[in-house]
């Protein structure tokens, strides 16, 4: 049977249609199939490349740690040298008052930690969380996602949790002195990349100190300079009590993060004691591929280079009025066309001109702009004219 077969035999799906591309090496900006014709990576694997595929410093760390040992035990007993090092690094480049790290698997472990923790630390049950939010899969994460369509045949989730409009202040009043956490995107990427104001969210924080919630900022897209900051709470006058990161964390490897307060962190010690437990969490090989890649952005600037190198892209788009708006920061963009049909057809015709985008969760008639931050001006110019040139092919 050819690998497309046992595709299609043998594995779970969640699509009827999956894109179903053969991918045979990666390096860059670039996928190549088995036909080696190469294809413009615009999505980054959902903002996990950011640095862009098979960058050596990172394989270089992988098989260094590869050989000294991979799994030794469950998270949180042993001293491993490539966890404490990235927990250094990385909480050196955070405020003062996140200061301690839990290393999980995923964003949606990240996620649950957060909720699981914030319960434990307020003694509160209740959660606020946004419309046209995603922070993940599993049954606390679902939890948070208000479109029914994909939540109701998984009831019951977790009860307690009441969603309120992105950017709404008439709705802010609902945290009260009974909710553990209000736990925000401040750039929503599945509602098809919609930043959150300034002065809301210094109200939303104030509002939080008033009742006691915490406030956790999913940073599992945005983080890692994706959007012109190292983190995307970074552009506002805000510091969350928690953040959860993963995607790309691990620079390509499986891994995230839920970062806080020591004090606050330490509550997973005791009532129960072991309050999280994961297997892999922080796995050695992750986690040493993680510090090369944060190493990586820093040394190369990636997170000032995001924000000069989106401003050439909207430049360049700006001059074809199919494309209705741009939106989002640094390169972490999204381009409006007429509808969803029209989208879905510059896909498929992208597809055919070597690039690769998609659309968003909560909005179909956007396309998505957000290739790995290592990409080049040539690459921009080479990039933009292949989706001019796309548009022109399209209804
Ligand atoms: C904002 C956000 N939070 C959480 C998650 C869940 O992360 P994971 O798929 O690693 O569980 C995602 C995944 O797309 C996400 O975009």
């Amino acid at each position: 049977m050819t690998n497309r077969q046992l595709f299609f035999q043998y594995l779970g799906l969640t699509s009827k249609e999956p894109l179903a591309l053969e991918i045979e090496y990666s390096k860059g900006i670039y996928l190549f199939d088995k036909n080696k014709k190469a294809y413009i990576d615009l999505l980054s694997g959902f903002s996990v490349n950011n640095i862009g595929h098979q960058n050596n410093e990172v394989i270089t760390a992988i098989k260094e740690q590869a050989q000294k040992y991979t799994h030794l035990t469950v998270y949180g007993e042993y001293i491993q040298s490539p966890q404490v090092k990235y927990a250094e690094f990385l909480l050196s480049l955070l405020p003062n008052s996140l200061n301690s790290i839990y290393f999980v698997n995923s964003g949606s472990e990240a996620v649950e930690g957060a909720m699981k923790l914030a319960k434990r630390f307020t003694g509160r049950n209740e959660f606020i969380a946004f419309k046209n939010a995603y922070h993940g899969s599993t049954q606390g994460a679902l939890s948070l996602m208000n479109n029914e369509s994909f939540t109701q045949a998984f009831r019951p989730l977790l009860p307690g949790i009441k969603f309120i409009n992105f950017n709404d202040l008439s709705q802010i009043e609902d945290i009260t002195h009974q909710t553990a956490a209000v736990i925000i995107e401040v750039i929503q990427a599945e509602g098809g990349i919609i930043s959150a104001e300034k002065e809301y969210l210094k109200i939303l924080r104030n509002k939080c100190n008033e009742t006691g919630a915490l406030l956790i900022v999913d940073e599992i897209q945005t983080g890692f300079a994706r959007t012109g900051k190292l983190f995307a709470f970074q552009h506002y006058d805000i510091i969350p009590d928690i953040i959860t990161i993963a995607k790309s964390m691990g620079a390509g490897m499986p891994i995230g993060a839920l970062i806080a307060n020591k004090t606050m962190l330490n509550a997973f010690t005791n009532n129960p004691v072991l309050g999280h437990i994961t297997t892999f969490g922080g796995h050695p090989v992750s986690a040493a591929a993680a510090l090369a890649g944060l190493k990586f952005i820093i040394k190369n600037n990636l997170v000032n280079e995001s924000e000069r190198k989106a401003e050439i892209f909207k430049e360049k788009l700006k001059l074809c009025d199919k494309i209705k708006s741009i939106r989002g920061k640094g390169l972490f963009l999204s381009c409006e066309l007429n509808d969803n049909e029209q989208v879905n057809n510059f896909i498929k015709q992208g597809l055919l001109n070597g690039f690769i985008t998609d659309n968003f969760l909560f909005d179909k008639k956007r396309f998505r702009i957000a290739p790995p931050l290592t990409i080049t001006e040539e690459e921009i110019n080479l990039t933009t004219d292949l989706i001019l040139k796309t548009l022109n092919e399209i209804e």
